[in-house]
């Protein structure tokens, strides 16, 4: 059995599905490794550290045509994902929700395709879990980049020409992406508050060092997942009322808020933003999904009334070689648990909550 990975648009993804390191785990298991040529010349990484692993290199036809699974970052191309035939699985984070009619026209030819931004959050699923592996180095990379813009020293200093004071910054949505930005900013010296609607965060900023802001008459906002539930009007009301105040005096924001399966609420807002003071950084995390502030604008930095507001939509690009060491482990452990090592098959067993929860329907 062999699993395959193809190049895809590295104008868009930078990640890859398999590192030279991962070769030897799928091969201790009993599966081949066939990947295209120049695979991931882009990280610097040659042909020849895969082949020196047990990989073969190969034309991308001959890839998807041999291999059992196509292991992916995101969604094939049209090209290539029209040629994938019965029986073969595509594995990736591939957006059932954005690509629905391209999914549908190729599982009506009995290709299997998983989801893995569907994986459960069960213990069993940890080591798979690609959402938190992933949003652990955006939390750290959004924080760098957003200090990087920001033209003022982060910890204080005293000094015998006079004392600088600390950065303040806000991490709006204190998830795995917002608890890793509020770590790497207090270890640079920043003074950090963190606001969710999840009360079951506030002892994890706290925990960190952070000053959680609770907003006042908190519903109980999460659900039995552990994701966070939309607010309601009155909610953001208040919301609003609390962040408004305590933007006067933040010198960076750093936004994570989502909410599974719809468009990331929006949480800064035009009038907030103005209160800001001049020099003031908005780094939007969510800014794929909608954004977190209301003058987000993907892919762009702008400025509103002096403050600069980043709309990355990809901040992952910017660390794709720990993002794909990261990505390419859970992607073999998700794997393992597909591959039947007695009967040397992938058993696509829809009692296994892993399976059965990603399997594109
Ligand atoms: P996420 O990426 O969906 O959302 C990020 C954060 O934004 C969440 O903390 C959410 O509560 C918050 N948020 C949403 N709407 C908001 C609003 N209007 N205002 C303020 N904050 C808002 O979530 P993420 O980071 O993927 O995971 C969150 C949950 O998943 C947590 O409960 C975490 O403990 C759990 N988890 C469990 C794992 C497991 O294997 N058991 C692994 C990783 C996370």
């Amino acid at each position: 059995m062999i699993v395959g990975s193809v190049s895809e648009d590295k104008n868009i993804e930078k990640r890859v599905a398999i590192t030279p390191e991962i070769i030897k785990k799928y091969k201790s298991i009993g599966l081949d490794v066939n990947l295209c040529k120049n695979y991931a010349s882009h990280l610097g990484i040659k042909d020849d550290e895969y082949i020196s692993e047990g990989a073969n290199i190969l034309t991308i036809e001959e890839v998807l045509e041999k291999s059992n699974v196509i292991a992916q970052m995101g969604i094939l191309n049209d090209e290539n994902l029209n040629k994938l035939k019965q029986n073969q699985n595509l594995i990736g984070v591939i957006n059932p929700y954005l690509n629905e009619a391209k999914l549908k026209e190729i599982t009506k030819k009995k290709v299997n395709c998983f989801a893995l931004e569907l994986l459960p959050r069960i213990t069993r699923a940890q080591s798979m879990d690609i959402l938190s592996s992933q949003a652990n180095l955006a939390g750290y990379k959004a924080v760098l980049d957003s200090f990087s813009y920001f033209q003022k020293a982060i910890p204080m200093m005293m000094t015998a020409a006079g004392t600088i004071s600390a950065a303040k910054v806000l991490v709006v949505g204190a998830g795995v992406a917002g608890l890793q930005a509020i770590a790497t900013a207090k270890r640079m010296g920043a003074i950090v508050f963190a606001t969710d609607v999840r009360m079951a965060s506030k002892e994890q900023v706290e925990s960190l060092g952070g000053k959680f802001l609770i907003v006042e008459g908190s519903e109980n906002l999460e659900t039995e997942g552990g994701y966070a539930k939309e607010t309601s009007d009155d909610f953001k009301k208040k919301q609003e009322n609390l962040l408004k105040e305590t933007l006067k005096k933040i010198d960076i924001v750093v936004c994570t808020a989502l909410i599974p399966g719809k468009k990331a609420p929006i949480i800064i807002n035009k009038d907030m933003i103005e209160v800001m003071q001049n020099g003031s950084v908005i780094y939007d995390l969510a800014a794929s999904q909608g954004g977190n502030s209301e003058l987000t604008v993907v892919n762009e930095i702008i400025e509103n009334n002096g403050v600069k507001i980043m709309g990355e939509a990809n901040i992952l690009n910017k660390l794709p070689i720990s993002a794909s060491n990261l990505y390419a482990k859970n992607m073999f452990n998700f794997i393992n648990n597909l591959f039947d090592k007695e009967k040397k098959i992938f058993n696509i067993n829809l009692e296994d909550e892993i399976i059965e929860k990603t399997k594109v329907k």
